[in-house]
C-alpha cells in the first residue's frame, strides 16, 4: 500500500530519494516524506497530502547527505496527517524507520513502550518499531532492528536508519515486497522495479524473514536469526522510458495505447505455427494434464474479471471444470479440493495479499500453483509451481489496462494449449484460435482509432448519475470490468449486469435518460441480447452498443454503436473492454478527476 525508497550511495540522496517516490507514488499518495543524514544528523521533512506538499516543503527547507530513506503514504493507521506520514523517529531523534504494511499487535506493544516511558509522535503503528529499536541499541543496529521485528507481529517491509551507524540501511520484509538495487559504490531499495529503472536494472529481490544491511558496496543478506542467505541478483529487462508518461497526460491513457504492443509481447515466441503453444515457464506433465479434474481460477478485482473470462476459455476449450474466485473469499470459504487440481492465481504485482493467502491455502490442501503475473521475481512467483508472464511492461495507473488484456491473452493461450494436450479441440478450430490470437494487436489498434468517438459519449455521459453495463456469457465478464473501470477514477455509480437478470429487479433503475452499454459480441446469444436491448430502450435508456462492425441489426437499434472489428467470439473481451477503458477515462477526465491515482485507492493492496 505504501511506497518505499532508500539510497545509500556518493550522490546527494535527496533528489533520488524524491524521484523514486514520484515513481512509487501509485502505491499510496495521502502523504509522503524523506529523511536524510547530513553528516551530522537526522532531518526528517514530510507532509500530509501529495507528493508535491513534500517537493515545496524540501525547496523551501531542503536537507543534503548522501544516505536517506522517503516514503509514500496509503493511510491504515491514524489519518493522513503530517504528524502520521512517515517517516517515524524514535524518543531522542537518533532512529529513523519507514513502513509497509500492517504491525497488529501495535496497541498492546505501544502502552508497553509508553509504560516505560517512550513519548509518541503519532497515531500509527510504525512508531513503534523505532521505539523497540531504541530500546534494544546497544551499539549494533542490525540486533535491535532483529529484536524489534522479534515483537512485532503482521505484514511489512520496513527500512531503518540510525545516526549512530549512518553508512548502512537496514531493511527487514515480512510479506510486502522490497526489492534492492545494485551499482558501483552505491546501492538502492525501492518497493517496486520502476523506482529503480533510472539508476540500475540490477536488482536483488528480499523475501519473507529476511533482513538486508545495505552499504555503498552491496548488500549482505540474513535470515532473522543472522544466518546468511546467498543470492543471485536478477537482471531487469524493462527500461526507465516504460516507466516514464512519454508525453501523455497520463499514465492510464499512455497504458490504454501501449495495449497492441503489450499484447505482440505477450504472444511473441509463444505460438508457433505446427498449431503447438510454448507457455515459458509452464510444465505441466502430461499425466498432470490427463488427470486434471478441475481448475480455480483466483484473483482479485479487475484480475478476477480476467479469470472470469478464463474460466469460460477453460470449460469452452479444454474441457475441464473451472470455478472463478474472488481470492477474498476462497480463502475463507474451506474449498473442496479432491484428486488433481490446478489453481491459476492471476496478479499483475503478484503481490495482492488476499491472492497470496488464497494461493497458501490451495497450495495446503494439494492444489499445483500456476501464476499469471506481470512482475518478475515477485512473492506470487515463488509461491507458484509454475509462471506464465503477461510481459505487459510496468503498470503504473492504478487502474488496470493493459495486465487485463494481455492476462487474457495468457489464459486464452493456457486455454488452448490445455484443451489441445487433452484432444479437446478439433484442429480446425485451433487453428483459427491461432489465427485470431496472432491478428489482436493488429484490431486491437483498429479499436483505439475510435477514440474520438468515445471521447464524444464520454462528454455527453459524464455527468450522468448511474451507468449500467449488461451483457451475456464473456460480454457479462466484460461489462464487469468496463463497470468497474468507470466507478473507480470517475467516481460514477455503475453496476454490471448479466443482462437477461435485468428484469429481476435493476431494470426498476433504467429510466428515462438513463446510459446503459450493451455488449453485443457474443453471437450464440445475440437475439436474446437485442431483447434486453428492447426492454432498456422500451423504459426510455440511452443505449451505446459495442457490437462487431457487420452487425448493422445491432447499430440500428441503439443511440450509438462503438463498432469492434469481427472476430472469434472467445477472443472478442480483448476487443470490447478497450473502448469502455478510453470511456472511464474520457469521463473521468470530463468530470477533472486525478486519473493515475484515484481516492481511496493504491496500484498494489499488500494488506488484507
Ligand atoms: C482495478 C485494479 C485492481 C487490481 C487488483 C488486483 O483497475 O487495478 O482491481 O486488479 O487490486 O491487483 P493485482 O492484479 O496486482 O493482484
Amino acid at each position: 500500500m505504501c511506497g518505499i525508497m532508500g539510497y545509500i550511495g556518493g550522490r546527494d540522496a535527496l533528489p533520488i530519494l524524491l524521484d523514486g517516490l514520484r515513481r512509487l507514488e501509485y502505491r499510496g499518495y495521502d502523504s509522503a516524506g524523506v529523511a536524510v543524514y547530513t553528516g551530522e544528523r537526522l532531518e526528517i521533512r514530510k507532509a500530509a497530502g501529495k507528493l508535491r506538499r513534500l517537493v515545496e516543503m524540501v525547496s523551501a527547507a531542503p536537507v543534503q547527505g548522501t544516505v536517506g530513506i522517503g516514503h509514500t503514504r496509503w493511510a491504515t493507521h491514524g489519518n493522513p496527517t503530517d504528524y502520521n506520514a512517515h517517516p517515524h523517529s524514535d524518543c531522542r531523534g537518533h532512529i529513523v524507520v519507514i513502513h509497509n504494511g500492517i504491525i497488529e499487535n501495535f496497541l498492546e506493544l505501544k502502552e508497553e513502550l509508553h509504560r516505560r516511558g517512550h513519548r509518541f509522535q503519532s497515531e500509527t503503528d510504525t512508531e513503534v518499531l523505532a521505539h523497540l529499536i531504541e530500546e534494544a541499541y546497544e551499539g549494533d543496529l542490525e540486533r535491535a532492528v532483529r529484536h524489534a521485528i522479534s515483537r512485532a507481529r503482521g505484514a511489512y517491509a520496513i527500512v531503518v536508519l540510525s545516526s549512530h551507524e549512518p553508512d548502512k540501511l537496514i531493511a527487514c520484509r515480512q510479506i510486502s515486497p522490497l526489492i534492492v538495487g545494485l551499482g558501483d559504490g552505491e546501492t538502492w531499495l525501492a518497493s517496486d522495479i520502476p523506482a529503480l529503472l533510472p539508476y540500475t536494472r540490477k536488482v536483488m529481490v528480499i523475501e519473507d524473514g529476511e533482513m538486508a544491511t545495505i552499504t555503498r558496496d552491496g548488500v549482505r543478506i540474513t535470515t532473522l536469526n543472522g544466518e546468511v542467505v546467498e543470492k543471485t541478483p536478477i537482471h531487469v529487462t524493462w527500461d526507465a522510458e516504460m516507466a516514464e508518461r512519454g508525453g501523455y497526460p497520463h499514465f492510464m491513457l499512455k497504458e490504454i495505447h501501449e495495449q497492441p504492443r503489450a499484447l505482440q509481447e505477450t504472444l511473441m515466441g509463444r505460438l508457433d505455427h505446427a498449431g503447438q503453444i510454448s507457455l515459458d515457464g509452464v510444465s505441466l506433465p502430461d499425466i498432470f494434464v490427463e488427470r486434471l479434474e478441475k481448475v480455480w481460477l483466483v484473483a482479485c478485482g479487475t484480475a478476477y474479471h480476467a479469470g472470469l473470462v478464463g474460466k469460460w476459455l477453460l470449460e469452452h476449450l479444454s474441457r475441464i471444470p473451472a470455478e472463478a474466485d474472488l481470492a477474498s473469499e476462497l480463502r475463507y470459504r474451506d474449498p473442496l479440493v479432491f484428486g488433481t487440481n490446478l489453481t491459476v492465481a492471476i496478479s499483475q504485482s503478484g503481490e495482492t495479499a488476499d491472492t497470496l493467502a488464497a494461493v497458501r491455502e490451495m497450495k495446503a490442501r494439494g492444489s499445483r500453483i500456476l501464476a499469471i503475473t506481470n512482475v518478475v521475481g515477485s512473492t506470487l512467483t515463488r509461491e507458484a509451481d509454475d509462471v506464465l508472464y503477461i510481459r505487459a511492461g510496468p503498470e503504473i495507473a492504478v487502474a488496470s489496462t493493459k495486465a487485463y488484456l494481455t492476462m487474457l491473452v495468457a489464459l486464452t493461450m493456457l486455454a488452448i494449449e490445455l484443451g489441445r494436450r487433452r484432444k479437446a479441440i478439433p484442429d480446425e478450430r485451433l487453428n483459427a484460435l491461432l489465427y485470431g490470437l496472432r491478428e489482436l494487436p493488429g484490431k486491437a489498434q483498429d479499436v483505439l482509432r475510435r477514440e474520438p468517438e468515445v471521447l464524444e459519449l464520454a462528454k455527453r455521459y459524464a455527468h450522468c448519475q448511474d451507468i449500467f453495463f449488461i451483457g451475456r456469457g464473456l460480454d457479462y465478464a466484460v461489462a464487469m470490468e468496463g463497470s468497474l473501470k468507470l466507478k473507480e477514477i470517475s467516481y460514477v455509480h455503475s453496476e454490471a449486469l448479466a443482462a437477461g437478470e435485468l428484469k429481476h429487479g435493476t431494470l426498476a433503475l433504467v429510466t428515462d435518460g438513463v446510459p446503459v452499454f450493451a455488449l453485443c459480441t457474443q453471437r450464440h446469444v445475440r437475439e436474446k441480447m437485442l431483447s434486453n436491448i428492447q426492454e432498456v430502450k422500451a423504459r426510455g435508456a440511452m443505449v451505446v452498443a459495442v457490437a462487431y462492425e457487420d452487425d448493422r441489426e445491432v447499430a440500428s437499434l441503439v443511440d450509438h454503436v462503438i463498432p469492434i472489428p469481427p472476430v472469434d467470439d472467445l477472443l472478442s473481451p480483448i476487443l470490447a473492454i478497450i473502448p469502455l477503458q478510453l470511456f472511464a477515462y474520457y469521463v473521468a477526465r470530463e468530470r477533472g478527476h486525478d486519473i493515475d491515482q484515484p481516492r481511496n485507492l493504491a496500484k498494489s493492496v499488500t494488506v488484507e
